[in-house]
């Protein structure tokens, strides 16, 4: 299982939201107990060295990513939440989408001041996503020392939006 090509179990599905548009299916990988643990164990090994003291996890599929992360490394897991869903006294950011904005949300007490985050999602695309996460972490009071990612669609380069390293499993032009 070592030198497995993760890439055969992610499958792309035409025209999926959107006509045009090639999704990138990690169904398929979540399902293989043993792709899915190499998976995991892989993004693991790459974080490691960042030393995080937390994991942010951006709602919803990032949640996937940060479980077995967290747990992998010994450090905590913090939500960064769609409005609406945390409880207490909240931290947001809102961001532009290619049509509209979203917001992203944050509990003010989830970070002790330089706290070392990392922060995962399972897609990098445009990089607005990961790219709001960072400045709403920054907001919170995180040093922000990484981000670690499943999929990176490098052509979109949103990478060029963030100024921290980045770290993808598998990439696709
Ligand atoms: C998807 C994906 C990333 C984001 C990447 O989330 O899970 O979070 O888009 O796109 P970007 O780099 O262009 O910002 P989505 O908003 O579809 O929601 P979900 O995670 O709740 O499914
Ligand atoms: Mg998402």
């Amino acid at each position: 299982m070592q030198d497995i090509d993760l890439k055969q179990y992610i499958r792309g599905i035409p025209d999926f939201p959107k006509p045009g548009i090639l999704f990138y299916d990690i169904s398929t990988l979540l399902r293989n107990a043993d792709a899915w643990q190499l998976a995991t164990a892989r993004m693991a090994h790459a974080v490691a060295p960042w030393q995080p003291d937390q994991l942010a996890a951006i709602e919803s599929r990032g949640f996937l990513t940060a479980a077995p992360l967290s747990t992998r490394l010994g450090c905590g897991l913090i939500m960064l939440r769609k409005p609406g869903k945390l409880p207490g006294e909240t931290i947001s950011l809102t961001y532009d989408l290619e049509y509209g904005s979203d917001s992203l949300h944050i509990q003010a007490d989830a970070i002790r001041p330089g706290q070392k985050v990392v922060v995962t999602d399972d897609l990098l695309a445009t990089g607005g996503t990961l790219a709001a996460s960072v400045a709403l972490l920054r907001k919170a009071g995180a040093n922000v020392v990484g981000a670690s990612v499943l999929i990176e669609l490098t052509a979109l380069r949103g990478r060029d939006k963030l100024d921290i390293p980045v770290h993808t499993l598998l990439s696709y032009d």
